[in-house]
C-alpha cells in the first residue's frame, strides 16, 4: 500500500457542506444512498455528532460521521457516514478515518456501537470486519427495493 499523501483529519465545517455533498455524489451511485445539504448541516450542528473529514491540500479527500444516541440506560453509537474519494482509497484513509470516528464513540461512553451497510459492498465490510466489527443481522430492502443492508456491530 503506498503511503497516504499529507493530509489532516479535522472537524468539519459548515464551510464544507459543497465539498462534503460532492464526495457523496462521487462516492455513491444512488441519488437515494446520498446524504443531501440539510442532513449534512444538521449533523455539523449536533453536539452527539462527530464530523470528520480529510484535508488534502485544498480537496477534501473522505469525510464521515457518527452519532450518540441516550437511552433510558445506557449510551449507544452508530458510524453513520463514511466516504473517500476513488482517487485516494487503497492509502488506509478509510480505515484512519472510520477508526477515529470509533474512538470518539467509545471516548464518550459508548458500550454499543452499529452501522448499515449494503449488503453488497465487500469493501466497506472487509474494512469494518478489520476494525472488530460483525454482521448482526440482515435489513432487507434497507435502502430501497432488492437493496439489503447489514447491521453490523463492534464487538466488545
Ligand atoms: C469503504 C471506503 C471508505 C474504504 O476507503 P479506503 O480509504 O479505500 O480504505 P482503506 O485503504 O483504509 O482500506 C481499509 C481496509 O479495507 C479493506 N478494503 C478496502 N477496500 C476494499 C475493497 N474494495 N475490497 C476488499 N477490501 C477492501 C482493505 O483490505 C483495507 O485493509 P488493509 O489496510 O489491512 O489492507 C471507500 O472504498 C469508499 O468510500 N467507498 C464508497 C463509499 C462507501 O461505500 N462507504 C461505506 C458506506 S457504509
Amino acid at each position: 500500500m503506498p503511503p497516504p499523501k499529507r493530509h489532516a483529519i479535522r472537524a468539519a465545517r459548515n464551510t464544507d457542506l459543497a465539498a462534503i455533498l460532492a464526495l457523496e455524489r462521487a462516492c455513491f451511485v444512488r441519488p437515494g444512498e446520498w446524504f443531501n445539504r440539510r442532513q449534512v448541516a444538521r449533523l455539523i450542528g449536533n453536539p452527539r455528532a462527530q464530523v470528520l473529514v480529510i484535508q488534502m491540500g485544498k480537496h477534501l479527500a473522505g469525510w464521515g460521521a457518527s452519532l450518540v444516541r441516550q437511552s433510558r440506560e445506557s449510551l449507544s453509537g452508530r458510524v453513520y457516514a463514511l466516504a473517500v474519494h476513488g482517487d485516494c482509497r487503497g492509502q488506509g484513509l478509510g480505515k484512519k478515518l472510520f477508526a477515529r470516528l470509533v474512538a470518539h464513540l467509545r471516548r464518550r461512553g459508548c458500550r454499543y456501537i452499529c452501522l448499515e451497510v449494503r449488503s453488497d459492498n465487500a469493501g466497506a465490510i472487509g474494512l469494518y470486519r478489520k476494525l472488530g466489527f460483525a454482521e448482526e443481522k440482515l435489513l432487507p430492502d434497507y435502502y430501497g427495493p432488492g437493496l439489503h443492508a447489514w447491521k453490523m456491530v463492534l464487538l466488545a
